[in-house]
């Protein structure tokens, strides 16, 4: 037995060495870690378990049945990120540029299929030079496989993808279909096509970092959540996030342990400025509110007219949505939308319940956001919100105007209770808008149209610009100082606990897309 046991123990030693010494340390020189690095740092010590250590390719074409690595480019397997179970594959750069062969491929399948079964999320960590040229369809079988796992275990474990390296091609899908993406600034990559062919195709000049760079899908496309300075921040970002989440949707996310003090926050009520055109910082009211240090923001640097995130309230994990008047007053555009409701429909699918501050003059006006389709991608907001069953909260921190009052959480949407504070406008629009229209003919013909329209926006304000309207008729629950606020929300979100809501029955909506 001894010969079978050392045969064992070099197989294993081989297996860790992957592409080998001198591609270890290129990758090294890179600036970036190995494949078995990351998943040590990601994993609670000791605890992952490597399954299919010992996967080999069967290639035989372009010389490929005379190079063979144990493990094929991928190491996959499970363990504990803060004492949770996860599944973990993570591409191995030395071995074939971390190319997906057919073999890799099933590693992949084999742990997101175990995940799905035992309720678990899956962390891909990519650095893969994409289809493996060599193997031709079957890896790009490979790949589909994986994307239709990705799709069926969506909504129902949460999947999360780390960029470390090139993600190119038709690799960037299944990160795509996943929850959330983090990038390495500077040594990861997403394009669908690289800049060779784009020069050849569109004759643009362009770098990788500039086509498809963390700093690129962080701030232009959105494709990315999160940009990370390094792997190491990247990894301990992930761990973060797994913390707000549950490990699939029959469960909750985990609750930490609060005792209850003295929850008002005075702080609060000196946030709005006196004049209502003049902005603040949606961040100062979030952080104001939720637990100390807790808000985890998600695409911070993307569509920063609307902010969203994760944090607690009095330990219990709930997301949140305000929109921001810090970036061009607040006002729902495209990607604001999309960005939003993206995140609704996250919360909603994983049992976190929703908060909503709101303070929004409106959908941004101009041929730019009408001939996008500013009209499909608002809606998808309101659908978001509308078929959310998770519990819903909103404070109306000042102006909720027009079609926006709607599809920002209101009570008519299925919101389950409505906040506003002294100061909240609840209008069709502006006061100022609003007496240039209806006014319009009483201005003109008014000896002094100056001091008439002045007039109208004095009675206007004083009419509709309050929460009061809104709370004669109920659509909004109560009227509260800011400084009450946390407490209040604390007492909401408990009350709502064990909701159930359930949308009528169907296969499944249809989402404007
Ligand atoms: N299939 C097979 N092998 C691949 C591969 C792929 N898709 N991508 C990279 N490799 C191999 C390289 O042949 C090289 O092997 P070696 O170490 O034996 O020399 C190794 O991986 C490292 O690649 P290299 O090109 O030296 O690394 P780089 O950092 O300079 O460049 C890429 C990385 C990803 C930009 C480059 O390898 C590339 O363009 N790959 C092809 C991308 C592609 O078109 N994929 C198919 C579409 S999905």
């Amino acid at each position: 037995n001894k010969e079978k046991y050392e045969l064992l123990a070099r197989k294993n030693e081989e297996a860790l060495q992957g592409g080998g010494a001198a591609r270890i340390e290129s990758q090294h020189k890179k600036g970036k870690l190995t494949a078995r690095e990351r998943v040590h740092l990601l994993m609670d010590e000791g605890s992952f378990e490597e399954i299919g250590k010992f996967v080999m390719h069967r290639a035989k074409d372009f010389g490929l049945d005379k190079e063979h690595y144990l493990g094929d480019g991928v190491i996959t397997g499970y363990g504990t990120v803060n004492g949770r179970l996860v599944y973990v594959f993570s591409q191995d750069f030395t071995v074939f540029g971390g190319s997906l062969s057919e073999t890799h491929a099933e590693k992949i399948v084999k742990i997101m299929d175990l995940a799905m079964k035992n309720g678990a999320p899956v962390i891909g960590l990519n650095d893969s030079g994409g289809a493996r040229i060599q193997e031709g369809v079957v890896s790009l079988g490979g790949y589909a496989d994986i994307f239709y796992r990705n799709t069926l275990a969506s909504g129902v474990i949460p999947q999360l993808s780390a960029i470390m390296g090139p993600c190119a091609g038709g690799a960037v899908y299944s990160p795509a279909i996943t929850d959330f993406i983090l990038m390495v600034e500077n040594t990861s990559y997403m394009f669908v096509t690289g800049p060779n062919v784009v020069k050849t195709v569109t004759q643009e000049n362009v770098t990788a970092e500039e086509l498809g760079g963390a700093s690129t899908h962080s701030t232009k496309s959105g494709v990315t959540h999160f940009s990370c300075a390094n792997e190491v921040e990247a990894i301990n970002h992930i761990k973060k996030l797994l913390s707000y989440m549950p490990q699939n949707c029959e469960e909750d996310a985990p609750r930490y342990a609060y005792e209850m003090g003295d929850e008002s926050r005075p702080a609060l009520n000196d946030l709005i400025p006196d004049n209502p055109n003049q902005p603040y910082d949606m961040r100062e009211v979030i952080e104001g509110v939720v637990d100390a240090d807790s808000f985890l923001e998600v695409h911070k640097n993307f569509a920063e007219n609307i902010v969203v995130g994760f944090a607690r309230l009095a330990g219990r994990s709930i997301g949140i949505v305000g929109n921001q008047p810090a970036s061009l007053a607040g006002v729902l555009d495209i990607q604001a939308s999309v960005k939003a409701a993206r995140f609704v429909r996250f919360c909603d699918c994983f049992n976190i319940p929703l908060l909503v501050f709101e303070d929004v003059p409106g959908f941004l006006p101009g041929t730019d956001q009408e001939w996008n389709a500013i009209i499909t991608n608002g809606a998808k907001l309101l659908y978001a919100f509308s078929e959310a069953t998770v519990p819903r909260v909103t404070v109306i921190t000042r102006k909720a105007y027009g079609g926006a009052y709607d599809v920002m959480n209101s009570k008519h949407i299925g919101a389950d209770l409505n906040y506003a504070w002294p100061m909240a406008e609840i209008a069709v629009m502006g006061a100022k808008g609003a007496a240039e229209i209806i006014f319009k003919k009483e201005i003109s013909e008014a000896a002094d149209p100056v001091a008439k329209l002045q007039e109208k926006v004095d009675e206007y304000t004083a009419k509709f610009a309050n929460p009061y309207r809104a709370a004669h008729r109920g659509y909004v629950d109560e009227v509260i100082l800011p400084e009450d606020t946390r407490k209040k929300l604390i007492s909401a979100f408990k009350m709502l606990e064990n909701k159930v809501d359930k949308l009528p029955k169907k296969k499944h909506g249809n989402i404007p897309l």
